[in-house]
Parts: C-alpha cells; structure tokens; sequence
C-alpha cells in the first residue's frame, strides 16, 4: 500500500470522531472494551458480531449484497471502497463476493478501526485501507476494477475531483458502484444532525438529476439505477423503534452505532427517518460503466 501524504485533521473527524474529541477514549479503545464487556475477544471476532459498528448506512448487509449483484462483482476483482468508514464494505466484498478490497477513508479513526476489524476477523489478507481524501488518493492508476460509494459523496464537497480520481483510478470499462444519499424534492432544511453531519455545511446532498449529469461528464455510462428510498425508509422506521426501547436483558449487547457517534445517535436516526419520509433525501443504488 502506497503511504498516504500527511493530510491535515479532516473538519469531518469532529463529526465522525465525537466522543474521543471530546475526551474519551479512540475510538478502537471504547470498541474493543465494549466487546469485552459483551464476553468477546476483541482479537476474535466474527464478522457477523461486528457488523453493529461496520455497517454506517441504511440497510446494513442486505443492501450491501444487493449492490453487490447489481454491480455483478465477480470473485478476484479489485474493488476500491471510497469512504469505507469502519471497513465493513470491504469485508463483506471479500468474504462473500471474493473481491480484493482496498478502502480509503479521510477519518483516522475509522481506518483504525477497519484495520483492527479485519485483522480480528480474519480478512486482513484480503481488504486493505488508507486515511486519505477520495479526491487525492497516492493509489496508482488503472488499478481497479471497480469503485465502491456507499453513502460517502454527500460527505465530499469536490464530486468533480473525485469522480476524475475514479476515472483515473479504474482500469477501461470499470465500474462505479453506488449507494447514495441524494436530495428529495421538498427544499426544506434537512433536520440535523443525521449520521453524516451536524450542521449543513457539512452535507454536501446533490439532486439525483445533477449527480446523474456529473457521472455523465465524466465518462461513466448509466447500467443500472434504483430508488431504494422506501427500503431505506423501512429499515430506518425498524431501528429507530429498537433504538428507543430500553437494552434487551441478558447482559451488555454487542457494540452498536452509538458507540461510535455518541449518544446523539439515536437523534440522527429519527432525524434520517424524518427527512426520509418528508422527501428532503432519498437513497439510490445503481451502476456505471466507463466509457
Ligand atoms: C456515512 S459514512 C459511510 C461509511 C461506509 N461507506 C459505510 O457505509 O459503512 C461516510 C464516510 O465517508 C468518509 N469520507 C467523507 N469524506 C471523505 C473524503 N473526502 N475522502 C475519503 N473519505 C471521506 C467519512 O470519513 C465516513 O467514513
């Protein structure tokens, strides 16, 4: 893996990485202690006991796997996981797709994080990460046959950097796998925070139509698109309900989410579900081909 340049703190990692600047433990410490408490090796885990905190979009694995064959990945391709947070993407892609998975994310700790996961899990041979901006990655050209987007672009202000960065990144005829936050048609300000920022400069929502449009003037030829907002939207109405029901008994639960956004979780939950069900965003999944 090529080294990352030196990046300066990303505004981001004051949203992604809350607790621990506002002086709790890093993020891999607080995690690795709640799967002790929860009776689990933090060195040991399966991939289904960290999928609560490996899965930072709506719809967790399903949707995930759905991308997946939309996107028909094929055992041995090369995939590129832009924005792959804790890295859960990247290991389900290796695990069940038999992909090779690099993921780059801009927030320290989550590739930490993703590292720790994938050596726990034992998918470190398969899946590799780097702390880097998607718009500048040191990754070397024609080296993917696919990139992966879930719910990351909202987060990036430079679209246009970075869908040049996929073309330069992806070998002829890659694809561009996508799972997307986009705006709805009600122009009303989304009701912040949701779990990808606390204030709206930090959202970077494009309509369907103008994303559609950048992908196109940058060479990527549409094969398949989704609204997934009424699956999202379910999915959504299901957690917020077990999110306000007191733990289940039975001891500490496996760590979820609100270990890492903090206690404010539960309140990004609702607010996603609201914006949801009000039309101020909607969910996409599709697929583009390099011309
Ligand atoms: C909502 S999380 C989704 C994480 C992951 N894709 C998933 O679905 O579990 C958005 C991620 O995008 C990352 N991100 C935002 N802007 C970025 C950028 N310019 N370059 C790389 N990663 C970025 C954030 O740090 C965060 O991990």
């Amino acid at each position: 893996m090529p080294a990352a340049p030196v990046l300066p703190p990303s505004p981001l990692e004051g949203h992604y990485d809350a607790p621990a600047r506002a002086g709790g433990e890093p993020l891999v410490v607080r995690l690795a202690a709640a799967f002790r408490a929860a009776g689990h090796d933090p060195e040991h885990l399966s991939l289904d006991e960290v999928a609560g905190i490996d899965q930072l979009h709506l719809g967790g694995r399903r949707a995930s796997r759905h991308l997946a064959v939309l996107g028909r990945l094929t055992p041995g391709e090369r995939v590129l996981d832009v924005g792959c947070g804790t890295g859960g993407a990247s290991r389900l892609l290796a695990d069940e797709f038999g992909c090779e998975a690099v993921g780059v994310d801009i927030t320290a700790a989550f590739v930490a994080a993703a590292e720790w996961l994938s050596r726990a899990t034992g998918m470190a041979d398969h899946t590799h990460f780097l702390c880097a901006d998607a718009a500048y990655s040191p990754l070397p050209g024609r080296a993917f046959d696919a990139v992966w987007c879930q719910h990351a672009l909202m987060n990036m202000p430079e679209v246009a950097a970075v869908l040049a960065e996929w073309r330069r990144l992806l070998v002829p005829g890659g694809r561009v796998l996508l799972h997307e936050v986009v705006a709805g048609d009600n122009p009303e300000p989304l009701a912040l925070p949701v779990p990808w920022a606390s204030t709206p400069a930090a959202s970077h929502l494009q309509t369907r139509e103008a994303l559609e449009t950048r992908l196109a003037e940058a060479g990527f030829v549409i094969e398949a698109l989704e609204d997934a907002t009424e699956t999202a939207l379910a999915w959504r109405q299901k957690h917020s309900r077990r999110e306000a029901t007191a733990a289940a008994p039975g001891g500490p639960a496996l760590p979820g989410p609100g270990l890492i956004f903090g206690e404010r979780f539960a309140e990004m939950g609702r607010n996603l579900r609201d914006n949801l069900a009000a039309d101020r965003v909607r969910i996409l999944a599709g697929c583009w081909r390099l011309a």
